[in-house]
């Protein structure tokens, strides 16, 4: 099985430039000018972008939360990111504290399982460090090929857990070679102004943002931080909303500490107002952290053109408005959060990113694709279009204009947050391991053809003060 693609331009983090890409079997052979193989099938990208498939490095499909279950699962939402040009996500498999994280690993798979259409992989959410918890992790980095781990600082009584269990996280990863992941919020604070703005009658959408000010955000980051330092450990925030937090990962990077920050669409176009719409539309937009005043955009446009943040994660949650947001009707504290975002997440970073000027083209490959594959051992396997790297392909068409909207998307919910918003950009095709999983805006692969990724552990080489030190 072979596979030419001419005339389009290679885009990846380094690089812009135009060449042929041969592809065998799963792989790529050959990138050069004028490439021929006999029996190959030609696929003309004239017009178009070349880049590698995005990796979404976080997701939760499939997954329970505030009494109801994420509607999209492995196969709509996996078909979803490859509309979108993602060919890889990491999903986080929950645990429950008192079971065997092996257990909870084999829930995640087989909700996976003849349904995923792209490759994926799994973060493994760390609520309690005990002997049997110790016990289990190597072989979870070594057999089980997860070598990141997630903890929650928000979620009280749910999935928060506390500040030793953070910090001995950190020690311990650090040992075994995994990045931990943190969600940064003060829980604690939180769950005393939500239980306020009850008592008081407080009960609209807008509350859920107004009782999770940016403060908390930045003071969860900014403790985060100090743990990773103390520990010498490695850490990676996930989904950065504000100036508060931006602040904290700056401060810390710039004394060398090993931390790295994660946005998300919603941040970079969304804001607070949205949560104010009238007829309880606001519970579409209610994501932990809530969605910031206008202001912190170009807060987090610039942090990731300086490098302060570095990666784009969709954060895609989804529920439909009908039945699963509406169970906030009368107490905000009920709707459950979190939004559909894994299809649109390259486009709207391409069109508000690149084509308003405020990122490259290289850094919207690096931050949609290659950052994370390096972050989470998939590198170069994934991540970046080269010689012995899985052909997985975006052949991208930027001339395209086009709005939004839940009439045309492919994830299952009945909503689409940037519904109406005009974006320049598509993913025309998409190829996974070699073969189309899109092709001319259909989808044509399979569910259960995605296979799940074993990776390896975090590459410590990859810390500010060591490329710092490779640099003078
Ligand atoms: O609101 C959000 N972000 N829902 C998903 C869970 C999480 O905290 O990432
Ligand atoms: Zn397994
Ligand atoms: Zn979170
Ligand atoms: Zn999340």
């Amino acid at each position: 099985m072979k596979k030419i693609i001419k005339n389009g331009t290679i885009a990846t983090a380094a690089d812009t430039y135009q060449a042929d890409i041969l592809i065998e079997n799963e792989k790529i052979t050959m990138i050069g000018k004028d490439l021929s193989a006999e029996g190959a099938e030609i696929i003309d990208a004239k017009g178009a972008y070349i880049f590698p498939g995005g990796i979404d490095p976080h997701t939760h499909l499939d997954m329970p939360f505030g009494g109801t279950t994420t509607k999209d699962d492995y196969e709509t939402g996996t078909i979803a990111a490859a509309y979108g040009g993602t060919t890889t996500i990491i999903d986080f498999c929950l645990t429950e504290k008192g079971v065997p994280l092996k257990k909870a690993i084999e829930t995640w798979h087989e909700k996976a399982n003849e349904k995923a259409a792209i490759d994926y992989g799994f973060h493994l959410m760390i609520s309690e460090i005990n002997d049997e918890v110790l016990a289990e992790l190597p072989s979870i980095i070594d057999n089980e090929g997860i070598s990141s781990f997630k903890v929650f600082m928000a979620y009280k009584n749910v999935f928060q857990a506390d500040d030793a269990t953070l910090y001995r996280t950190l020690v311990h990863a650090k040992e075994l070679g995994a990045l931990v992941m943190v969600h940064a919020e003060n829980g604690d604070v939180i769950d005393y102004l939500t239980k306020q703005a009850l008592a008081e009658g407080n009960t609209d959408p807008i509350y859920h943002a107004l009782t999770r000010p940016p403060e908390l955000e930045g003071e969860a980051t900014g403790r985060a931080a100090k743990l990773t330092e103390m520990a010498n450990g490695q850490l990676y925030v996930v989904h950065v909303t504000c100036e508060d937090a931006v602040e904290k990962i700056t401060e810390a990077r710039n004394k060398g500490v090993d931390i790295w920050g994660e946005t998300c669409p919603q941040y970079l176009v969304l804001d607070q107002s949205y949560l104010e719409k009238p007829h309880f539309e606001g519970s579409k937009y209610v994501w932990s952290p809530p969605l910031r005043e206008k202001k912190n955009q170009e807060v987090l446009w610039n942090a990731l053109k300086m490098g302060q943040l570095q990666t784009i994660g969709s954060d895609q949650c989804s529920f439909d408005f009908k039945g699963q947001k509406e169970l906030g009707r009368e107490d905000f504290t009920k709707i459950p959060n979190g939004g559909p975002t894994i299809e649109d997440r390259m486009s709207i970073l391409f069109s508000e990113g690149v084509m308003k000027e405020r990122i490259t083209l290289n850094q919207f490959v690096d931050m949609t694709s290659t950052r994370a594959a390096k972050l989470f051992g998939l590198f170069p396997k994934k991540g970046t279009i080269a010689v012995g790297s899985d052909a997985d392909i975006v052949i991208f068409d930027p001339r395209v204009e086009r709005a939004i909207s839940a009439d045309t998307h492919h994830m299952a919910v009945d909503y689409n947050a940037f519904e109406g918003m005009e974006i320049t950009g598509e993913p025309v095709s998409v190829l996974s391991r070699g073969q189309f999983v899109i092709k001319d805006k259909q989808f044509v692969g399979e569910a259960g053809k995605g296979q799940f990724l074993k990776r390896a552990k975090y590459n410590s080489a990859l810390k500010p003060d060591t490329v710092k030190k490779l640099t003078v």
